[in-house]
């Protein structure tokens, strides 16, 4: 399921994409009772509908709802539209890892790549501890 600018999806609107993974869209969005913007994740289209990767995300969503963490984006609900499994989460300011990497290396900085291949590492190896 695939959103544009404006659709409404329960109580949320769709404001625009904020990123786009190997699984799924973010989108940013509105509460429309609360005011408040959020991110919202969908998987795409393409793997949607392998029962696997459902039940990865719904595994995802899960862990991601378990108690707080301060370097964890806050699940604030998740629910279904349709067949369709959605994760409404706190938006999270600041820049993909992806363009992050790309400003330090155009810097040419080599101690700054090392560190950001250090954070790569690191990040893969969370996101093995929490599958
Ligand atoms: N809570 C969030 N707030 C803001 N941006 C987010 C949030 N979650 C994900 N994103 C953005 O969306 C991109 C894709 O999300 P991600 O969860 O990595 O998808 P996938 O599981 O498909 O790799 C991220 O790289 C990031 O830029
Ligand atoms: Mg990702």
């Amino acid at each position: 399921m695939r959103f544009s600018p404006g659709d409404s999806v329960g109580p949320y609107r769709v404001t625009g994409v904020i990123g786009e993974g190997a699984m799924g869209v973010v989108y940013q969005v509105v509460n429309g009772v609360t005011g408040r913007l959020e991110a919202m994740k969908v998987l795409t289209d393409d793997v949607s509908h392998d029962l696997e990767q459902g039940e990865r995300f719904l595994h995802e969503i899960q862990v991601q709802a378990r108690p707080e963490h301060p370097n964890i984006a806050q699940v604030r609900t998740a629910f279904c539209e349709g067949r369709t499994l959605i994760m409404v989460m706190e938006q999270v300011d600041g820049d993909a890892l992806s363009g992050v990497r790309c400003r330090l290396r155009s810097r040419r900085c080599g101690s700054s790549i090392r560190s950001s291949r250090r954070l790569d590492t690191r990040i893969q190896r969370a996101s093995f501890i929490a599958t």
